[in-house]
C-alpha cells in the first residue's frame, strides 16, 4: 500500500538516495520517504532541486511493479495526474500538466516528478511547493500558498496525495487508466502549439498533438508524427500565446 510506512526525516541529501538505500535493505513496495530539507535534492535531466527548507513537500515513493518497463512508462505522467486532480478537488484551482510529468498553475511550476527505476523497482520522487514566496523560487515557478492565497496542511495534503497515486498506481498495473490519460490530454500544458523540444543535444520544433498511452508525446514535425519519449519542451518562436 502506497504510503505504508512514511519514514519522515529533517534534513537528508536526497530522498530518492534514501529510498534507493532502504530499498537495497528490502523495503517494501509502498514505503514513503518525506524530508523537511534536501541538501542535494535532484530534478530531471541532471538538474538540481533546490527548496527552501520547510516550504516543499519533499518525498519519494517505492514501487516494485511486477510490469514490464515499458508498460510502467505511463507511471510519470500518472502521477502527475493525480497531483493535479488531488490539489484541483482540495484547492478548486485548475492545474496543467506540462508534459513529460510536471503540474503547473497558471502557467508557473508548482510541482516537478523524478521518476529513477533499478531492475525491479521504481522511484518516484515529487517536489511540490508548499508556502514560498515565488521569488525565492526558481524563475517560473510558484507555490501552492501563492498560487491560492490559502494556508496548507502539508501533512493532510500528503495523505490526499499518497492515496491517488495509490489509484492511479492500481490502474496502470490493471491496464484500466483511460479515463486519466483523456484528463491529462485536457489539461495538456502547449496542447496544439508550436514547440521546440530539447533533448540532450537535439533539438526538434513541431506542434504538440497529445499524449499517447504509452505516455510518449506525439508531435507533429510538419508531415510527420513523431513519438517522444524525453525531453523538456519550451514554446517555439512561431507560437502564439493564448
Ligand atoms: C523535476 O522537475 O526536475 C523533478 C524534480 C523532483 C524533485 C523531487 S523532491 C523529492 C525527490 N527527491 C529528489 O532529490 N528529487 C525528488
Amino acid at each position: 500500500m502506497i504510503g505504508r510506512p512514511i519514514i519522515r526525516l529533517d534534513s537528508v541529501s536526497s530522498t530518492q538516495d534514501i529510498l534507493f538505500r532502504l530499498a537495497a535493505l528490502g523495503a517494501g513496495e509502498g514505503a514513503t520517504v518525506v524530508a523537511r530539507h534536501q541538501t542535494t535534492g535532484r530534478g530531471r535531466a541532471g538538474r538540481t532541486w533546490v527548496a527552501p527548507p520547510g516550504e516543499a513537500l519533499l518525498f519519494s515513493v517505492l514501487f516494485r511493479p511486477d510490469l514490464s518497463p515499458d508498460r510502467l512508462s505511463p507511471l510519470s505522467i500518472l502521477i502527475a495526474d493525480a497531483i493535479a486532480t488531488t490539489l484541483a478537488d482540495r484547492f478548486e484551482i485548475q492545474p496543467a500538466i506540462k508534459w513529460p510529468n510536471d503540474v503547473l498553475v497558471d502557467g508557473r511550476k508548482l510541482c516537478g516528478i523524478l521518476i529513477q527505476a533499478r531492475p525491479g523497482i521504481a522511484v518516484a520522487g515529487i517536489g511540490l511547493n508548499l508556502s514560498s514566496r515565488p521569488d525565492n523560487l526558481p524563475e517560473g515557478a510558484t507555490s501552492l500558498e501563492a498560487a491560492t492565497g490559502r494556508t496548507v496542511n502539508a501533512d493532510a495534503l500528503l495523505n490526499d496525495l499518497l492515496g491517488s497515486i495509490e489509484v492511479r498506481y492500481r490502474e496502470l498495473l490493471e491496464g484500466g487508466f483511460d479515463e486519466a490519460m483523456r484528463r491529462v490530454n485536457a489539461t495538456l500544458h502547449l496542447r496544439g502549439e508550436e514547440v521546440v523540444l530539447r533533448d540532450g543535444d537535439r533539438t526538434l520544433q513541431g506542434r504538440v498533438q497529445c499524449v499517447r498511452e504509452d505516455g510518449a508525446l506525439l508531435l507533429d514535425t510538419g508531415g510527420e508524427t513523431r513519438a517522444i519519449v524525453s525531453g523538456e519542451l519550451t514554446r517555439g518562436p512561431r507560437s502564439v500565446k493564448p
